[in-house]
């Protein structure tokens, strides 16, 4: 079988994580906003540098492109990939919101094209199995999960992009695991409260959402880019409990039940590049472990999450305007 061949979307930090793990051979292209950041990126991993989408999409000869661009950016980049017939894996968070989300999906599923969400922590083996061990009913009655997931911005090394009042803050960069966590174990909470603490900018710098799911469970979800956490994701159950430490990006669980057991794995992008390279090439247009349906369902939470904390962005604002016109 020949290599599976990636057309890289931006070429930042996390592009340069995840192409460290791929390895030469498997990024045949890259395209990105500042042309020499682009063709450093092509000379470290060997591939071909593309002026932007539209000039690579022509080239073609991609097997799938993975859109690592800033938020702001992930819907009208997807969309060229889908209207152009590529598979495409977009970063967390899949868009800015449900609508963008939902335009996505349509045309995925109109154009059979494989859409994704690069929701990494889902296709790890762990989190597979403590939703297989969840679902399956091995915990009793789910009665609480709490996940945390906080740093302190100025120590991270990410890039400003986490203060882009498009599409930036605790939420939408921290937040998002939380609440795709939880929504892959509870479901979508009917009601729910949302505390916010944001800047003088108006980006949330910390947001603390808790509820109860559908089926009764108590949820309590942190997120913030202004302080540190243990990043610790717990659900309990009335016949047992699991610990994940560092649930975003697990090594392993803790299974406490009749009697303990942990569980232990690599962590890496290769569990979501892997299952994607799969599901392209059996012609699928989805991930059975990042679905539509759940991309869509965490978008459409986030949304409400945002309404009750008033956090608009700027291009929204104008939609607003455009609509009272
Ligand atoms: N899965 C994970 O663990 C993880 C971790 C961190 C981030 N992320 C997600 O990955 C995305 C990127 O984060 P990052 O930290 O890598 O950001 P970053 O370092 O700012 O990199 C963004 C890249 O996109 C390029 N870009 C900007 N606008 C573009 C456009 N309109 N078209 C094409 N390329 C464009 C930038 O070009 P320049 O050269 O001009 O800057 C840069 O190469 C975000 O959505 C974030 O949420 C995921």
């Amino acid at each position: 079988m020949s290599a599976f061949s990636w057309l890289f979307v931006g070429n930042g930090v996390i592009a340069r994580r995840v192409a460290e793990e791929l390895g030469k051979g498997r990024i045949l292209g890259v395209t990105g906003r500042t042309p020499e950041h682009t063709r450093a990126f092509a000379h470290n991993y060997g591939c071909r540098a593309f002026s932007d989408l539209s000039e690579a999409l022509e080239a073609g000869g991609f097997d799938a492109a993975y859109v690592n661009a800033p938020n702001r950016a992930h819907f009208e980049l997807s969309r060229q990939c889908l209207l152009a017939g590529l598979p495409v894996l977009t970063e967390k968070p899949v868009t800015l919101n449900a609508a963008e989300a939902e335009e996505l999906i349509r045309l995925s599923k109109e154009r059979r094209v494989f859409f994704c969400e690069g929701m990494w922590t889902r296709f790890s083996p762990i989190i597979q199995e403590v939703i297989r061990r969840v679902r399956a009913g091995e915990l009793g009655k789910i009665r609480l999960l709490r996940a945390d997931f906080c740093y302190p911005y100025r120590l991270s090394g990410f890039s400003q992009r986490v203060f882009d009042p498009e599409g930036g803050g605790a939420l939408m960069d921290a937040g998002i695991y939380t609440l795709s966590f939880c929504q892959s174990l509870l479901g979508l909470p009917g009601d729910f409260s949302v505390r916010t603490r944001k800047n003088g900018e108006g980006i949330d710098l910390f947001d603390e959402i808790e509820g109860v799911g559908p089926e009764g469970a108590e949820f309590r979800l942190r997120c913030g880019i202004d302080r540190l956490s243990l990043c610790r994701a717990e659900i309990r159950g009335t016949r047992g409990k699991i610990s994940i430490p560092l649930f975003f990006k697990p090594v392993k669980a803790v299974f406490r039940g009749q009697k303990r057991e942990t569980m232990r794995s690599r962590r890496g992008f290769c569990w979501e590049f892997e299952a994607v390279e799969r599901a392209v090439r059996a012609g699928e247009i989805e991930c059975g472990q990042m679905p539509h349906a759940d991309s869509l369902a965490v978008m459409r939470w986030c949304d409400a999450i945002r309404k009750k904390a008033g956090i608009v962005f700027p291009s929204e604002q104008v939609q607003k305007k455009d609509r009272t016109c």
